[in-house]
């Protein structure tokens, strides 16, 4: 397996352009399949995530295929046939298309989804959504799911969860009369994934909110979209520069998505700025610890950011403790940063940092996205050389963390 080698301790400056959001365009790639025709995603990141979802696309009997940035889905023709483990297993979106398929041909049989190896990722969440609006289910090693027509219904989360949100849009979309979704998840990729639908003449309302309102039913076409920027690779990046030091201006960025980001940097010293052009970030001397920061559904902290937060407190003045509420075997990534010299223990679902000052080059492994995102951060300020084996892993959603960093003055390779 390739890994990552990085001599840390060059300073990063520059511009950058930020890669469009795997979290956002993941859900519109399902959403596709309700829109007969060719869509067009622009500025779609090509990304392994997107990779697997694509053939997974193709599995239902759509075609997609690139023209450079652009991935148009032509979703004329669809069928539910049987998705298999080899397909499910590469990405975990690979469940909205329970929602999807539900929707355009009502039925769908899945292996059960697979992703990072952060936790327990169930789905009863997904399923009881879509028995609202009349699904029938089957148990055993693959989800099986029927519904010879489906009515729009009250739908009441008992968590906020993103893809189950996603998944009863996706399925309320197509159901009769109105469906209401209660505690639904409110992140930018569910707003996102509606103003997508809305645009392809879907009738969704109460956007942004933690009630949407579905008036299912209405014709849908194919459309033209423009993907949004990614906030979780616009929030690694503002750490790397916070770690390395330097100042980077980082542009295709929606600041208003990272404030629960951006707020905690500049209060441990950062400083970052809202320019017409993007982001400028810009390190003058070392951050104070965070203190204390909780992940929370948003719009509070996001937990895809908690790695490379884990990463900075390690290097920052004092001590942070850094709660995980939503993904429990998230903190895998502390040994690795121990061995880098980062002074770091568990104790009842809280990371306490004693921040170091300075870290050193080392050979870790990382075990899911985000916590390669953290060795990353991390070593672009070690002294010496960090050797980080699971590229696969950072290659599910930065396009080229490589090419970036190396472009802001990094020693980065990849071999
Ligand atoms: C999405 C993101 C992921 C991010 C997460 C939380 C995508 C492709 N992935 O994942 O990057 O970390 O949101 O912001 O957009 N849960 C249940 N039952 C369910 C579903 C979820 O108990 O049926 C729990 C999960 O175990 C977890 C919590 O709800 O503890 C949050 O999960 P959820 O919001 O569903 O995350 P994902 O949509 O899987």
């Amino acid at each position: 397996m390739a890994s990552l080698t990085i001599i840390g301790g060059n300073q990063l400056y520059g511009k950058l352009r930020v890669q469009g959001s795997k979290n956002a365009v993941l859900p519109m790639m399902a959403a596709a399949l309700l829109l007969p025709g060719e869509t067009r995603l622009f500025g779609c990141p090509h990304i392994s995530d997107v990779e697997a979802m694509a053939e997974l696309v193709r599995t239902c009997g759509a075609k997609a295929v690139w023209q450079e940035s652009v991935l148009c889905i032509d979703a004329s023709m669809v069928v539910a046939g049987k998705i298999p483990a080899e397909c499910t297993e590469k990405t975990r979106a690979c469940v909205l298309l329970l929602g999807a398929l539900l929707a355009r041909c009502g039925q769908v049989t899945m292996a059960k989804p697979g992703g990072c190896a952060i936790g327990e990722r169930p789905v009863d969440l997904h399923l009881y959504a879509l028995k609202q609006l009349g699904a029938k289910m089957e148990g055993g090693e693959m989800l099986c799911c029927e519904a010879g027509h489906l009515t729009g219904n009250e739908i009441l989360l008992k968590f906020p969860s993103v893809g189950a949100t996603q998944n009863a849009v996706l399925a309320a979309v197509a159901a009769s009369g109105i469906t209401r979704i209660h505690n639904a998840a409110m992140e930018p990729e569910v707003e996102w994934l509606c103003r997508f639908l809305n645009k392809a003449g879907a009738r969704i309302s109460g956007i942004g909110t933690m009630h949407l309102e579905i008036e299912g039913g209405a014709p849908l076409h194919a459309i033209d979209f423009d993907v949004p920027s990614d906030r979780i690779v616009t929030g690694t990046y503002l750490a790397a520069v916070l770690s390395a030091g330097g100042e980077v201006l980082l542009q295709h960025v929606c600041p208003k998505e990272l404030r629960a980001v951006s707020e905690p940097l500049i209060a441990a010293g950062g400083i970052l700025r809202e320019t017409k052009e993007g982001f400028l970030v810009k390190k003058q001397k070392r951050l104070r610890a965070f203190d204390y920061l909780s992940t929370a559904p948003y719009p509070g902290f996001p937990t895809d950011m908690q790695s490379q937060f884990l990463a900075l407190a390690a290097l920052a003045d004092g001590t942070t403790v850094l709660e995980e509420k939503i993904f429990e075997a998230r903190f895998h990534i502390v040994e690795e940063l121990k061995k880098m010299g980062a002074d770091i223990f568990l104790e009842d679902g809280c990371a306490i940092v004693n921040g170091v000052g300075k870290l050193c080059g080392s050979d870790v492994t990382a075990l899911d996205l985000r916590g390669a995102a953290a060795l990353v951060v991390a070593a672009l300020a070690a002294e010496g050389t960090t050797s980080i084996e699971g590229v696969k892993y950072i290659q599910r959603g930065y396009e080229n963390i490589v090419r970036d960093l190396s472009q802001l003055g990094a020693d980065i390779q990849i071999g």
